[in-house]
């Protein structure tokens, strides 16, 4: 017979390592600073519920073409431009050249800020644009996902002629002049490539949202269970979670399908074990989308990045020798439509660079 300090000695030794390998399971994960306080969601939800009221009310979430069939005077559809920033506007004098001389009733402009930032460059006055209310936003956290859902619902609420919404942060850049981006969401039968029948009968058909989905991607596993290993279930099993952009264009009927989410927000909100495997606003927004309407998205972004020799989860970042024309039709070559609009990620330096070749170059379209 063994005695009983033994058989407790025995037993203590035993448990360390289950308890070691069982920790992640049963502890709930770390108190992060980057979880979303119970007032901040409240705030968020009173904002979501007014704009689906809204939109449900006004029967304003058609698609952009009923716009064309019901209104009998020229048709203003708008573009609504999201800014999401945590530091200054770098290039606020690039986009003000990009809006000068459109007419207001083409776009709309709102800016989360974050508040703890002073934008000494903000937007020129001209073009109204909106400083929408605003919270912290931290890397590698779910706030990211809550601040452009709160662009998408003020947007929607705003004005009913919102009918494409493109998020774009301060690194952004236009590739194009305003009308041929304009004509590009709106009017081209053949700038997307994922909608041949436009492009076969010579007229705009389909109003999809171009958000990149892609099904794999390095770390997938990883970050599917940053969460820990069944966080996710029932509602997402592996086989649906997805990776894209952070930067999109979507379409109206979309915008209000994100603010209306709460089912896969409840997960997503979930603060992850680890930073480095942490990306919740590449996985939030096509996941959901890719598991409600799939073939309403071109699954392909219209915001250019170059992630050769990515570091620390960061793209290449462009600085003032590199651009030049050259750099700027490089950029605009997509494999998925007739050009990409935007680009990221340059440096704030490349501002003087940028507006030398704005008016002889860049809007010259
Ligand atoms: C922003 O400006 C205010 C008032 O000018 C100042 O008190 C504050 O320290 C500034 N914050 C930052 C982050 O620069
Ligand atoms: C992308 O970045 C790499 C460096 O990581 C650079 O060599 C390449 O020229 C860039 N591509 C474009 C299209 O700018
Ligand atoms: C387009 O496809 C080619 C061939 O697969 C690839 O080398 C290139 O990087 C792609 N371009 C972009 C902008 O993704």
């Amino acid at each position: 017979m063994f005695s009983t300090p033994f058989v407790l000695t025995f037993s203590l030794l035993l448990s360390l390592p289950i308890l070691f390998l069982l920790a992640p399971r049963i502890l709930p994960p770390k108190p992060h600073s980057l979880a979303i306080s119970p007032a901040d969601e409240l705030d968020d939800i009173n904002l979501f519920n007014r704009a689906i009221t809204h939109s449900t009310n006004s029967h304003s979430n058609n698609n952009p073409s009923k716009f064309f069939h019901l209104s009998s005077k020229k048709p203003s559809l708008k573009i609504a431009f999201l800014f999401l920033t945590n530091t200054d506007l770098h290039f606020a004098p690039l986009w003000d050249l990009f809006f000068l001389n459109t007419p207001t009733n083409l776009y709309n402009i709102y800016i989360h800020a974050d508040p703890s930032v002073n934008l000494t460059r903000p937007l020129s006055p001209l073009f109204k644009s909106k400083f929408i209310p605003s919270k912290r936003t931290f890397r590698a956290s779910p706030t990211l996902i809550s601040a452009t859902r709160r662009l998408l619902a003020t947007a929607l609420l705003d004005d009913p002629a919102n009918s494409y919404f493109a998020l774009l942060s301060q690194h952004c850049v236009p590739l194009h002049s305003f009308s041929y981006t304009y004509r590009s969401l709106f009017l081209s039968p053949t700038f997307d490539s994922s909608d041949p029948e436009s492009s076969r009968f010579g007229i705009r058909l389909k109003y999809k949202s171009f958000i990149e989905i892609l099904s794999s991607g390095p770390k997938l596993w990883k970050r599917y269970i940053s969460r820990g290993r069944y966080a996710m279930m029932p509602e997402i099993p592996f086989q649906h979670f997805r990776v894209g952009s952070q930067f999109f264009t979507l379409t109206r009927r979309h915008a209000l399908l994100v603010v209306k989410d709460r089912t896969l927000w409840r997960k997503f909100k979930i603060p992850c074990y680890r930073d480095d495997e942490c990306y919740p606003e590449e996985h939030y927004f096509p996941t959901l989308l890719s598991m409600q309407d799939p073939l309403g998205c071109t699954k392909y972004t219209l915001t250019r990045v170059n992630w050769t020799g990515t570091v620390n989860g960061h793209p290449y970042t462009y600085r003032p020798p590199h651009v030049s024309p050259d750099l700027i039709l490089r950029l605009r070559h997509s494999n998925h439509s007739e050009s990409y609009l935007f680009a990221r990620k340059f440096s704030p330096d490349c501002l003087d660079p940028l507006m030398r070749i704005a008016n002889s170059f860049i809007f010259k379209d």
